[in-house]
């Protein structure tokens, strides 16, 4: 028998690609979702992409009646855990929702994993818990250290990961810190569709292209770097899924618990990105240099050289590669899907 992966959040933007890679390498998914930050139709879209069927459960996380229902039905082996909410600024303002769903969430998953036997568990962190890091590039032994409630709840649950860990042997656990994911399946087919004005670079720079925004606001141009914009390790989504068939196989040797970077090791300013997508697509996106954004960083990129030693992984592709796949489906599903 194939293993089963459940995927949590399997219909938003990461975890949709996630599927696809796991359908074409054989394992049976099955997605968990409550579509709070996602569309249905991403599981057909994943279904039509990798021409193999996925089963898709509308379940929220904290509803433990619906996910002990899942167990029991689905019998996953493995969990790779991605739902959650994301966005700095919203955290800000509706913390308890944040924890509630985020930290809340994950304990209700933990629990009913270990009342079903399933401890092989993949996390979504993210280099958010480094905050504002001092040293670069980013290795794993960076301090961890938050600065806004989002941040602090992916680093509260990498806690709870360790403490259940500790407590409990028979755990292997993949906490994966990931830099910042863009790009989409080549297809263009499933993206990133994100709710409103986007929060993020790369969706609006694809938003401005389409014409759906007239102008990219580039936060500040007087930072301490080579153009004077933040500087980011930007990294192709599918790499990224990649890092996740790794670190499930790195699971079966019984590691216990570890964390990994996951990036390309190589920052690039916001002015390069708009440039790479100029370069990468002939559309030229306008832009206007405004106040900095609170709470950027100047520059963080990753050291992803744990990630290569230990899942033997390592990010293959560039900048163009990325910026051409975002345009693709921005292109293809104008208001996402
Ligand atoms: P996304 O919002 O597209 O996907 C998350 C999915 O989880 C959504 O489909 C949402 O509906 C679902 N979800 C949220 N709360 C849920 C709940 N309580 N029960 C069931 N489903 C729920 O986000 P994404 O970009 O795919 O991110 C996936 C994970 O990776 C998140 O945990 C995020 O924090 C983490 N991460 C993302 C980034 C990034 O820049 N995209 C960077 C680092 C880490
Ligand atoms: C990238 C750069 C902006 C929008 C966020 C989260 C982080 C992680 C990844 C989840 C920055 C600049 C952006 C715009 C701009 N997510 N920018 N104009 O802030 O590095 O990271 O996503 O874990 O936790 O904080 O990503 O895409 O928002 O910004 O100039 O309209 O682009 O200032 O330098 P960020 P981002």
């Amino acid at each position: 028998m194939p293993e089963t992966v459940l995927v949590t959040g399997g219909a938003g933007y990461i975890g949709s690609h996630a599927c696809v890679a796991l359908l074409e390498a054989g394992y049976r998914v099955v997605a968990l979702d409550n579509l709070s930050n996602s569309k249905r139709e991403a599981i057909a879209r994943i279904e039509e992409i990798a021409g193999a069927s996925l089963v898709f459960e509308q379940v929220d996380l904290l509803d433990r009646a619906g996910l002990e229902a899942l167990f029991r039905n689905h019998a996953p082996n493995a969990v790779i855990h991605f739902a959650g909410l994301k966005a700095v600024g919203e955290s800000t303002e509706q913390p308890l929702r944040y924890w509630q769903n985020n930290v809340g969430g994950s304990a209700v998953l933990l629990d009913v994993m270990r009342r079903s036997g399933v401890r092989k568990l993949v996390f979504s962190s993210s280099c958010t818990v480094y905050g504002a890091p001092e040293t670069l590039p980013l290795t794993e032994e960076a301090p961890l250290q938050t600065v806004n409630p989002y941040g602090r709840t992916k680093l509260a649950v990498e806690e709870m990961l360790r403490d259940l860990h500790a407590s409990e042997p028979g755990w292997n656990i993949s906490i994966l810190r990931y830099f910042n994911p863009v790009g989409a399946h080549p297809s263009g087919m499933i993206g990133e569709d994100p709710l409103g004005i986007p929060n993020n670079l790369m969706p609006f720079i694809t938003q401005v292209a389409v014409g759906q925004r007239e102008r990219l606001s580039v936060f500040g141009g007087d930072y301490p770097t080579r153009d004077g914009t933040c500087i980011r390790d930007y990294i192709h989504v599918l790499d990224l899924v990649d890092g996740h068939l790794k670190a499930l196989q790195w699971l079966e040797g019984k590691p216990g618990i570890g964390a990994h970077n996951l990036g390309t090791g190589q920052g690039q300013t916001v002015l390069e990105v708009v440039k790479g997508f100029e370069r990468a697509t002939g559309v030229s996106i306008p832009y206007d240099i405004v106040e900095r954004r609170p709470g950027d960083a100047p520059a963080v990129f990753a050291d992803p050289a744990l990630a290569r030693r230990e899942l033997g992984w390592s990010a293959e592709l560039g900048i163009d590669a990325m910026c051409a796949d975002a345009w693709n489906w921005q292109q293809k599903n104008p208001s996402g899907y």
